[in-house]
């Protein structure tokens, strides 16, 4: 019991304050409960909204493909200038330091190598090794439109249930296969699906002509998937445009750990992204780091 001795009778109840109502920063998330805001948080920078999300988990239906050969060697280096890292529940108890103290986005799906059929997809963890994983949020794969469509939905609308009883987000991540479109009218057709099913965010990849009709038609954030290795200014530029057309982030892989410097390549994006530098300013800051390195 606390001491009673010398307690205190004056007391300010600042009655000309209002109490503070302040709206969640996330577009669509202000519904959700606060451990679902909470864990959002650990993602989406709260200065900025926005998030540097770094991709390792490829190995999942690729094995060690380049860049990923050693992810002690090559990615635990580069963690603490991601936001969030999206891997595989077997990298994140094998490899990540679980003094981690940033996001971890556990990639959810799964079930066929890059030999089969990609889109034949199950649910690949269980959300209650997510909560003994203290993850921000988990994430599926969506073949819209691909062979495997409505298994993948039924995936991510359980993992949705799942997530809400645990106070766990969803990332729903749009997959594009090689007979697949790659356009805004594919992509906001996923993308709106994708958050009307349940999905709390959605990554999905830049498109050149009308992106921000994709931002702006789907409710709640989106985050840029990185795609195939470019040149780094270009995928700078790729950054840069995304965020400018509403993307509330990026989530890239091989555009950073494929890099020559790909420290220096995360800190450039962690630049384009949070303070909106733009790109050449972002490649110069790149040259400059990564010749301090050498
Ligand atoms: C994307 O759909 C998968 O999660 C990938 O394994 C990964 O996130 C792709 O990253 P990137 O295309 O930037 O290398």
């Amino acid at each position: 019991m606390a001491d009673l001795d010398s307690v205190k009778e004056s007391k300010n109840y600042y009655l000309d304050i209002p109490a503070r109502c302040q709206p969640f920063y996330l577009k669509g998330c202000g519904a959700l409960d606060w451990g679902m805001q909470n864990r959002l948080s650990q993602i989406f920078r709260p200065e900025s909204g926005r998030t540097v999300m770094l991709a390792v988990d490829h190995g999942y239906f690729q094995g060690p493909t380049s860049g990923l050969e050693r992810v002690d060697v090559n990615i635990v280096p580069l963690a603490p200038y991601a936001d969030a890292l999206m891997l595989t529940r077997g990298i994140l108890r094998s490899t990540i330091p679980s003094s981690y103290g940033r996001g971890i986005v556990m990639r959810a799906s799964g079930g066929p190598s890059v030999l089969r059929e990609l889109s034949n997809e199950q649910i690949a963890v269980d959300m209650e090794d997510g909560i003994r994983m203290n993850v921000a949020a988990m994430a599926v794969q969506l073949f819209i439109g691909g062979e495997g469509e409505t298994q993948s939905i039924y995936n991510m609308t359980r993992l949705v249930d799942a997530g809400y009883r645990a106070g766990i987000p969803v990332m729903g991540v749009t997959a594009v296969g090689k007979d697949m479109a790659r356009d805004a009218r594919y992509f906001r057709l996923a993308c709106r699906m994708i958050a009307e099913l349940g999905a709390n965010f959605v990554k999905t990849y830049y498109v050149e002509k009308d992106f921000e009709t994709v931002t702006a038609s789907c409710p709640v954030p989106i985050v840029m998937a990185g795609g195939k290795k470019l040149p780094e200014l270009d995928a700078l530029t790729m950054a840069y445009n995304a965020i400018n057309q509403g993307a509330a982030g990026v989530d890239m892989g091989r555009n950073i750990f494929q890099s020559d410097a790909p420290e220096a390549m995360i800190k450039a994006v962690g630049k384009v992204v949070h303070e909106l530098m733009p790109p050449k300013d972002a490649y110069e800051l790149f040259l400059t780091l990564r010749n301090e390195k050498k």
